[in-house]
């Protein structure tokens, strides 16, 4: 590892294709004999730093069609979290059933799971039938595994029935030394960009592409109003620049006046901070108290001068959703991705059918979105969020902050990268950008 690490750092990527890869690397797990860690906790409490471990693992044999990556540098989504708390349910189960599908998908049925949905990194090995790329290559991954072998996937590859998010449904995930991904993950890494910076708008950058932008998802345009819940997270730090990159207005919904600071920063100028505001859109744990909905738009068509969203763009879930509803615009929109709060939402169908509104799911996204969304960034148009870097070896401290909402826009990991603000093949480029890239930094 130490050869390929400083082949990469030397900027002699055509020896990497020569070097030597090792049969073991570190990686952060969660254990099966830990699932029932956890039991009776209630989620907040549940540790990440306890379930997941930094450990020597084996490298898998590569398979047609898949990529072996130097990882230089990951980042923490949503997903780890949901992993390492065993909640809703353990990961292990979707590596079981995977494993079920052949010999070659048998490898991802392990006792340990390596978890990490993101990285930027050099690619080492490809395995046979890999045309477009070769070891050398500067790549970062998006999240997509697809087997592609029904028809049902060819006009949309989210619908492969056999569709899957790498290192939360898969093994060999990013937060790792190496990773092991399908070639037709692989994209282009941007050339104006740290490691560290490549690595973090990966998975929510194309979810929220795909949600707010895509056909496949609410298909915004310009002139759209578009209310954003949580929009200086991971999804909502994407959503609201998609917004304001497209020519639609975001509300930016956010829970405190730091946050609030950000979204003015990435060029929003509505905002609701919703801690301040107080709402209480639950009265008790079954009863949801419409008044608050009310106040809700109210306050929408106060900042918007009568507009309601053309958009609701939704992943709190059973906390918001009652709300999203009731404050879409008639014929408008409410685009979900998730369900943080809950997954068993409730909302009154009477707004929904009598205004005609359209509720739509939303999941990742396919190759081609996670492409467009990745050039974005790759243009200087979309901008990562970073605002912390932790080393590998502290990814559980990391995932705590994300699972305690402690954290702004995206936190990053280093994996092999020794140190931050590496890997930058294109300074002239950066400088235009400075201010947007590090607009996150140390919030
Ligand atoms: N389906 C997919 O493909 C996909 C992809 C990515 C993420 N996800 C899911 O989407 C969710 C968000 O991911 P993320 O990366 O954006 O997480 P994140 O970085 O934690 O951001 C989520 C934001 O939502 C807001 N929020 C949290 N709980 C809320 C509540 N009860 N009511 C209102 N706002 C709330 C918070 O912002 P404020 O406190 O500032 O309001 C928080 O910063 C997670 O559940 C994740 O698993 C799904």
């Amino acid at each position: 590892m130490k050869e390929i690490l400083e082949a990469i750092l030397a900027d002699e990527l055509d020896a990497v294709a020569g070097l030597d890869v090792p049969d073991h690397y570190q990686g952060i797990t969660v254990h099966e004999d830990e699932v029932e860690m956890f039991a009776g906790l209630p989620t907040r409490e549940k540790d990440p730093r306890k379930s997941l471990h930094l450990d020597e693992v084996r490298t898998p044999e590569l398979g047609p069609g898949e990529a072996l990556v130097a990882v230089m540098a990951s980042a923490i989504n949503y997903n780890t979290v949901w992993t390492s708390i065993f909640e809703p349910v353990s990961t292990f189960g979707f590596l079981k059933r995977y494993g079920r599908l052949s010999s070659l998908t048998k490898r991802h049925d392990l006792p340990y799971h390596v978890v990490g949905s993101d990285l930027a990194g050099v690619v080492v090995r490809t395995g046979p039938g890999v045309q477009a790329w070769k070891p050398g290559d500067e790549v970062v991954a998006h999240c997509l595994s697809v087997e592609l072998e029904s028809p049902d996937g060819h006009n949309d590859t989210m619908m492969d029935p056999e569709q899957r998010i790498w290192g939360f449904e898969t093994n060999f995930g990013g937060l790792a030394e190496l990773a092991m991904v399908k070639s037709n993950q692989l994209m282009p890494k941007p050339k104006h960009l740290t490691w560290e910076e490549a690595a973090s708008p990966g998975l929510v950058n194309s979810t929220a592409y795909r949600q707010l932008v895509s056909r496949n998802g609410a298909g915004m345009k310009q002139g759209d109003t578009v209310l954003i819940w949580g929009a200086s997270g991971g999804l909502g730090s994407y959503a609201t620049q998609f917004a304001l990159n497209g020519g639609a207005t975001p509300i930016c919904v956010v829970s405190s006046p730091e946050k609030a600071e950000i979204c003015r920063k990435m060029g929003a100028e509505l905002i609701i901070d919703r801690a301040a505001e107080g709402y209480r859109f639950w009265k008790d744990e079954n009863t949801q108290d419409p008044k608050e909905w009310k106040r809700l738009g109210s306050r929408i068509r106060e900042l918007t001068g009568g507009d309601d969203p053309d958009i609701v763009f939704e992943h709190p879930g059973r906390e918001t959703f009652g709300a999203s509803v009731y404050v879409a615009r008639k014929g408008g929109t409410i685009v979900t991705c998730a369900s943080t709060s809950g997954y068993e939402h409730v909302y009154d169908n009477r707004y929904l059918w009598m205004n005609l509104k359209r509720i739509i799911g939303s999941h990742f996204a396919n190759y081609r979105e996670s492409w467009e969304a990745n050039k974005l960034v790759a243009k200087g148009k979309i901008h990562p969020t970073v605002s912390r870097v932790y080393p590998l070896a502290e990814t559980g401290q990391a995932a705590l902050e994300v699972h305690s909402n402690l954290h702004q826009g995206k936190v990053g990991v280093l994996c092999l990268a020794p140190e931050e603000g590496l890997g930058v093949r294109d300074p002239e480029m950066r400088a235009q950008h400075l201010t947007e890239i590090n607009r996150f930094r140390g919030l």
